[in-house]
């Protein structure tokens, strides 16, 4: 048996870290690193050697994660570690994304993340790690990134119940809940909005974060965080009220959600006007 670990999202930001970390495990062979682009996959194997196995595809498409379940049937291998990293954020108001668009996010943020777990545990022996990625954003509502949040918050919430469901079969997995990082995540968030998140406190880089997960994850840990301030910030979201909450991070975006749009035309959802 070929012991592997599948990393999604493994060609940027986060989840090249976790490829660094992961390839110098020895008990790992073969990392599978999934994205959507090829070419971002092969400079990923050029960089990080033999043990890199680019797979491109979207983990939006439920086809193509039930494809990767055959190719787990059809090779001789066991998951040592299943991080489902791949995300996205948008920053801006609802209205800002098309039905589409908002659908999309979930797919990718959610549906993603449980049908890559459902696929790969048959073949997870005991002993392995699930890591998902969930945010500091997951602890509670925000607007402007409401979608995100929410994504973010399911993450959390399932993977702790997993871990307790998956006790028997010796899995564990952890709920990675990062503050904001330096990555290009911003560079698909920013959409120019009128109404958009842009202040960000804490930020760190990716690396400490990754570092922190894999031991958490190894411990056995059900969450992962790093640093003083989003520690802080976990607290802060279990002791004060959500809507106390979500006023001071309006205060700290210096966003009024009282202010009209230049123009109703900006939101998606105004009512067509009649012909
Ligand atoms: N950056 C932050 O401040 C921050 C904070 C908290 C949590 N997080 C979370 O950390 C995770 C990693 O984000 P990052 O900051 O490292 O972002 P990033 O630098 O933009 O990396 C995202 C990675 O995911 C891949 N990806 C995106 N959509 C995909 C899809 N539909 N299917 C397969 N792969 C996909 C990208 O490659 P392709 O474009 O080639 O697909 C890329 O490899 C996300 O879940 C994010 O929500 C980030």
């Amino acid at each position: 048996m070929k012991r592997i670990a599948i990393i999604t999202g493994a060609s940027s930001g986060l989840g090249r870290e976790f490829v660094k970390i992961l390839k110098e495990k020895s008990e790992i062979e073969e990392i599978w690193a999934i994205a959507r682009h090829q070419d971002k996959l092969d400079k990923l194997k050029k960089q990080m050697g033999r043990k890199i196995r680019p797979i491109s595809m979207d983990i939006a498409d439920l086809a193509r994660i039930e494809d990767l379940g055959t190719m787990l049937a059809e090779n001789e291998i066991e998951v040592r570690y299943l991080i489902n990293n791949a995300g996205y954020a948008k920053f801006c108001s609802y209205g800002d994304l098309s039905v589409t668009e908002s659908v999309d996010m979930i797919n990718v943020n959610i549906s993603g993340v449980v049908a890559m777990g459902l696929v790969c545990i048959p073949y997870m022996p005991r002993g392995s790690h699930i890591i998902n990625i969930a945010s500091q954003a997951a602890f509670q509502p925000l607007p402007y990134q409401n979608l995100y949040s929410s994504t973010k918050a399911f993450v959390r919430n399932y993977t702790r119940a997993l871990n307790v469901e998956l006790k028997d079969r010796g899995i564990t997995a952890t709920a990675v809940c990062p503050g904001w990082l330096k990555t290009r995540l911003y560079d698909r968030a920013n959409i120019g909005a009128a109404k958009a998140t842009r202040r960000f406190c804490g930020m760190t880089t990716p690396d400490k974060v990754a570092r922190k997960a894999v031991a958490d994850a190894d411990r056995g840990r059900d969450i992962s965080i790093y640093s003083f301030y989003v520690n802080f910030c976990h607290i802060g979201a279990k002791l004060l009220p959500q809507r106390v909450m979500m006023k001071l991070w309006l205060c700290q975006q210096r966003i009024n959600p009282c202010a009209r749009p230049k123009s109703e035309n900006n939101n998606s959802y105004s009512r067509p006007s009649q012909q």
